[in-house]
């Protein structure tokens, strides 16, 4: 338990207030020596009726001290809380396993993640990349909170895309070589296609007449399709391999072509669908644009598939969650499909359901990225891209560095994920090469170089012993903060799956770091003293499991050196 929830717990027991209230109330001040939590009376005295210094005094006598808190001092209208320091190193480092931060507050909870969902036939450009990277990590998050959880990757694999790449292949088969890496000449057909098309917009009838086979069903080219499908998911596969992303379910927008009709029956039975300007529509409240459930052509549209696709989850999942990892520009479409969900009765799974968005990605000079030499960057280059920069910066500092390809490999992976997920997700990112290598910025090699200096201080050192730890050795200041840090983890992981922000874990890595290097600059940790040593050691030890779970978590790999 954190102390704010103690001391909360503690002082609405003495006053009449509600506990989150309190608990807000509480703060951190600026100078230990004034306590290391404090207890503002003022804004209770409306409440109470009574002055600050009165409600504090009150409180101040009848509260109890306990093994957590050992002292509390009345300062005018303040309560000063001390914390037992002893009892905070003690209990903390003797919570800290491999396993520490998991816990199983999600279990018997299916939560449903949607996420990635690139469209078939196109560039995995980098678009997709932070659906996928910030999916990706809450896919863990909830997983280490004990989560059943539900991967899926609801691929863009059906429409006017696939069709336009398979109408190019009709046409130009001949031109381009398949036998090694197919999925760049297909990439190449679709991106002529759409060139030609700007040029001759007749040959969208082509695509159309594809769509229409797919539909009847027709054999070949429902064959190539599939082959279309499956050679993009290889080369999907390789990123997801690479950056540790799961998916339970590949089920994508076609897998629902024969569920819509079940879509179109409830809301026809429940009067929802509207005729206007030739399409149906289900009407929204407060203003919205209506739902677009049939088009004028006939057709069904994404938001039909989505519908689909909610009946289908709570049929096969009954989720007690579904979230949809997916950029703010959806955000609308979202709202329309979660609504109509509930005016067609499912108002229980309706409320559940969150859209989760996130901002662009722009390059050093804030401008969009997406395009160089007019082709979209692909996730691969990029990729690519970081290892080999990583690599470069490895044989610079240290290039007798065994594995270092695989160092490289961690770390230029490492640094782009990172880079996405270390601030608030809603915020546009910056993808800044300089930035996102900095060894001595807040990075994500920052936090495996953390992580290394801990495992090569433990190598070091010799007679190391963790029985018998004497936990008075660590009450200087650098190691209280480092242990009050430590303490939060679990908290950490929770309230960032709480508001499904991956960023929480990673500004708290940061921070934690930060705390390390100064107790690593302010204390000798291998010393003469062996009972010091050990004490320090074993902080360090604690430190490097947090901060390997914390970055797995994000899906961030640590090397033992680099
Ligand atoms: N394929 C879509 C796109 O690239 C994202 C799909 C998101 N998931 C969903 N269930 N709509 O824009």
């Amino acid at each position: 338990m954190d102390y704010k929830d103690v001391l909360a717990q503690k002082i609405g027991n003495i006053v009449n207030i509600d506990i989150n209230e309190i608990k807000e109330y509480i703060e951190i001040p600026p100078n230990s020596e004034l306590g290391d939590y404090a207890f503002p009376c003022f804004k209770l005295a409306k409440e109470l009726k009574k002055s600050p210094q009165i409600i504090a005094s009150e409180i101040g006598k009848k509260i109890n001290i306990s093994d957590d808190i050992e002292k509390v001092d009345v300062v005018g209208g303040y309560l000063n809380f001390y914390i037992n320091k002893k009892n905070l190193v003690k209990n903390t480092l003797e919570s800290i396993t491999n396993t520490y931060g998991q816990s199983n507050i999600g279990e018997g909870k299916t939560v449903v993640i949607d996420y990635s969902a690139p469209n078939i036939a196109k560039p995995f450009h980098i678009g997709h990349l932070r659906s996928t990277v910030i999916g990706g990590a809450l896919y863990k998050i909830y997983k280490a909170l004990g989560y059943n959880v539900v991967g899926i990757n609801h691929l863009g694999d059906w429409g006017m895309g696939v069709s336009k790449t398979i109408a190019g292949y009709e046409m130009w088969k001949d031109e381009y070589d398949f036998s090694e890496n197919p999925i760049n000449s297909i990439l190449k057909i679709y991106v002529r296609f759409n060139k030609l098309e700007k040029e001759e917009p007749e040959i969208t009838d082509k695509a159309r007449n594809v769509l229409q086979r797919l539909e009847a069903g027709d054999k070949d080219t429902t064959d190539l399709w599939k082959w279309i499908i499956s050679i993009s998911l290889e080369s999907y596969n390789k990123i997801y391999d690479l950056i540790g992303c799961k998916f339970d379910s590949y089920n994508g927008e076609a897998f629902y072509n024969d569920k819509m009709d079940r879509v179109i029956k409830i809301l026809e039975d429940k009067n929802l669908l509207v005729d206007s300007e030739g399409a149906r529509v289900v009407m929204m409240p407060d203003n919205m644009p209506p739902c677009i459930i049939i088009t004028s052509a006939g057709t069904t549209i994404y938001a039909t598939r989505d519908l689909a696709a909610l009946l289908y989850r709570i049929d096969n999942y009954n989720f007690d969650k579904a979230i949809y990892v997916v950029g703010a520009e959806q955000t609308l479409h979202f709202k329309q499909v979660f609504k109509t969900l509930e005016l067609m009765g499912y108002e229980k799974y309706a409320k559940n359901c969150e859209h989760i968005p996130f901002g662009l990605i722009l390059d050093e000079n804030g401008e969009k990225i997406g395009s160089r030499k007019g082709n979209a960057i692909t996730l691969e280059e990029i990729f690519n891209e970081a290892i080999e920069k990583s690599l470069k910066i490895i044989e610079e500092k240290n290039s007798s560095l065994e594995n270092k390809e695989e160092v490289a490999k961690m770390v230029g992976v490492g640094a782009i994920i990172f880079n996405d997920l270390a601030n608030n997700r809603i915020k546009d990112e910056i993808f800044d090469w300089k930035q996102i290598l900095n060894f001595s910025g807040e990075t994500g090699p920052y936090m495996q170089y953390t992580y290394v200096r801990t495992q090569s201080i433990l190598r070091n050192a010799k007679n190391v012993k963790f029985d018998n730890i004497d936990y008075s050795k660590l009450l200087d200041n650098e190691a209280i903060e480092t242990i009050k840090k430590l303490k939060e983890f679990p908290e950490v992981i929770k309230s960032s799956a709480d508001k499904n922000e991956p960023s929480i874990i990673s500004r708290y890595l940061i921070d934690l770091a930060q705390c390390f290097s100064r107790f690593y600059n302010e204390h000798q940790i291998i010393c003469d003293d062996e009972t010091t040593q050990n004490a320090r050691l074993l902080l360090t030890k604690d430190v490097g499991i947090v901060i390997k779970n914390g970055l797995a978590i994000l899906g961030i790999e640590t090397p033992e050196k680099m």
